[in-house]
């Protein structure tokens, strides 16, 4: 691990693998069974960090994990529902225990539902609170008092271009991740003094599970003629003419993991092919 302290991480001018590496650091990744979690994960390690992958899905982030060891890298899986706290406490308990520190939090377990907000039901509306607000809460929650001990650590949470462009439907999501971003600038401040950074990404329109779920037949294939249509949408709202991969948020989320992000704390970072401003 490198040095911190009121300065905060080793300074700029060194080997840039260092700088934007994290070899010998620790990091969990929540939604690591699947789509931008998972190509988190897959780069941490590739970056060198030893990675702690939780899902509610346990056999899809088992699958993931065993990827990364057959790949020569360092990971372990755990189940978990991130909206139940004693869970997210038990997998960050997991690395301090077995691999010896936390250094990286990424909490990236999300999920949509699509409903207007004038008649949504309390259960619903409290089904996504409980697993985009909360969960990220709980996982900061759990994440400061590991980092604390280590000097300092980069939380990233998960938020979404739906904060800039309302939409009817979207409402219950987008204030599940307009909340995400709120949380993530205050608890910058808070935390700052102990070497910790917390940013958020929101990403733009990014091919996965998430994304699928308009295009899936009622018995689970895709609908090829939707899939090319929305894809063509979404490049329509990007100036670079791009739909985003999930390696495109990863990538986003290694720098902000990484000490190249050093002076950078309580931002949203927007990786979404300029779709906010059209075409
Ligand atoms: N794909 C996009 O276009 C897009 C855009 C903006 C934001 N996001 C956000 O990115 C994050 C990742 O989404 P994705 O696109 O990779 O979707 P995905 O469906 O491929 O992955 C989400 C993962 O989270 C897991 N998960 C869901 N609820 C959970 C819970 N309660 N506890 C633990 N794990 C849980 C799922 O099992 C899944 O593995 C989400 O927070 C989503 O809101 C996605």
């Amino acid at each position: 691990m490198s040095e911190r302290g009121a300065q905060g991480s080793r300074p700029a001018g060194t080997d840039l693998r260092e700088v934007f590496g994290l070899e010998g650091r620790v990091a969990v990744v929540t939604g690591a069974a699947s789509g931008i979690g998972r190509s988190i994960a897959e780069v941490f390690a590739a970056a060198g960090a030893s990675v702690v992958l939780g899902d509610r899905d346990a056999s899809g982030a088992e699958q993931a994990a065993a990827a990364i060891r057959a790949t020569g890298g360092r990971a372990v899986a755990q189940s978990v529902d991130v909206s139940r706290r004693e869970e997210v406490e038990a997998l960050v308990a997991r690395a301090t225990r077995e691999l010896g520190g936390l250094d990286v939090l990424a909490n990236v377990a999300g999920i949509p539902l699509d409903h207007r907000l004038e008649d949504i039901s309390e259960k619903d509306f409290d089904r996504i609170l409980g697993v985009n607000l909360k969960g990220t809460l709980y996982g900061c929650q759990a994440a400061i008092p590991a980092m604390a001990a280590r000097g300092g650590g980069s939380i990233i949470n998960v938020s979404s271009g739906a904060i800039d462009l309302p939409r009817p439907i979207y409402g219950p999501y987008a204030i599940t991740k307009a909340g995400v971003a709120q949380l993530t600038a205050t608890l910058s401040t808070e935390v700052g003094d102990r070497g910790i950074r917390v940013n958020a990404i929101a990403p733009g329109a990014t091919i996965t599970a998430f994304t699928q779920r308009h295009l899936r037949r009622p018995d689970g294939s895709i609908d090829q003629v939707a899939y090319d249509g929305f894809v063509e949408a979404m490049q329509g709202m990007s100036p670079l003419g791009l739909v985003g991969e999930p390696v495109d948020q990863a990538w986003l989320v290694l720098f902000l993991a990484s000490d190249a992000s050093r002076f950078c704390t309580g931002q949203i970072w927007r990786a979404n092919g300029g779709s906010t401003f059209g075409r």
